[in-house]
């Protein structure tokens, strides 16, 4: 793919890196504002567990250098978000995530806020010659309980039918494929789109370096990422894939089956699927 974390590239189009983006939210998390001793805690702990690795894999004096400067190239390339994203986020998420509610999956790097606020049912905002499989996602927000959550709102963002995020990739309108729906009065949301596809980790920086050297899976399946929020629950963002036969994800193991769904086919070639999300209360 050619969306990039880092902000080399020209762009005809307003453009954004995964870092200025992680640095907002980093700043607007920050005023949770940790204690002296707990930021100690936590340094301590992480070389601890870095001096470990050192030491149980025998890592030679070059090959401590070589990672040295690969870390170094991951910060020039603004790709910390990115590796970050890859093995770490999914941990915060799962741990955050009350029982009943639809699972949590990592958020990514290609998020943006402050896209367009659609009503439900509705169009994702797309070019007019938007090419790719139609897609209407149906579905439903309720509780844990199973009673709907009316006007809640689905912040949706996805690759097109090539692959690429708009607002990381040159000549695509910074909002297209991306839109906050807000639910009916029973919960419900039908949201017209295409089916995104799958894009490949960028292979031309320090995290595509460790991808290539060390023979992992850089793709990610189709995915509609959603981040689903209603004043009085917890919010849950997380990432619906389609049963197109992608089965390895390059930043999971493992796809979780609560969330993939069935495609099925129109006579118009327009293909449909639903879901429900499931968020927890605040207070039960
Ligand atoms: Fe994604």
């Amino acid at each position: 793919m050619t969306a990039h974390t880092s902000a080399s590239t020209a762009l005809d189009t307003p453009s954004y890196t995964a870092t200025q983006l992680v640095r907002e939210r980093t700043l607007r998390a920050i005023r949770a504002n940790p204690s002296s001793a707990r930021i100690s805690e936590l340094a301590r702990a992480a070389a601890a567990a870095f001096v470990d690795v050192l030491r149980r894999h025998d890592v030679t004096d070059a090959e401590f250098h070589a990672l040295k400067s690969w870390l170094i190239s991951l910060g020039d390339n603004g790709e910390w978000p990115l590796l970050l994203d890859l093995f770490a986020e999914r941990t915060i998420t799962e741990r955050a995530n009350p029982d009943g509610a639809t699972p949590s999956s990592t958020e990514g790097p290609y998020y943006i806020p402050g896209q367009p606020q659609l009503t439900s049912p509705c169009v994702l905002p797309m070019r007019a010659d938007e090419p790719g499989t139609s897609l209407i996602l149906t579905g439903r927000v309720t509780a844990t309980d199973g009673s709907p959550i009316a006007y809640a709102n689905l912040d949706i963002w996805q690759t097109d039918d090539s692959g690429h995020y708009s607002g990381f990739t040159p000549g695509i309108p910074a909002d297209n494929l991306r839109g906050v729906v807000t639910t009916d009065d029973h919960g419900r949301f039908e949201i017209e789109t295409i089916l995104p596809k799958p894009y490949r980790i960028p292979a031309d920086g320090a995290v595509g370096t460790l991808f290539t050297k060390a023979k992992w899976n850089p793709w990610r399946p189709s995915t509609v990422h959603a981040t689903v929020t209603k004043l009085g629950y917890f919010p849950v963002t997380t990432q619906l894939y389609f049963d197109t036969g992608a089965t390895s994800d390059a930043v999971s193991d493992r796809i979780d089956p609560e969330l993939v769904l069935d495609l099925t086919t129109g006579p118009e070639g327009t293909v449909r699927a639903t879901y429900c999300f499931v968020l927890g209360a605040v207070e039960p």
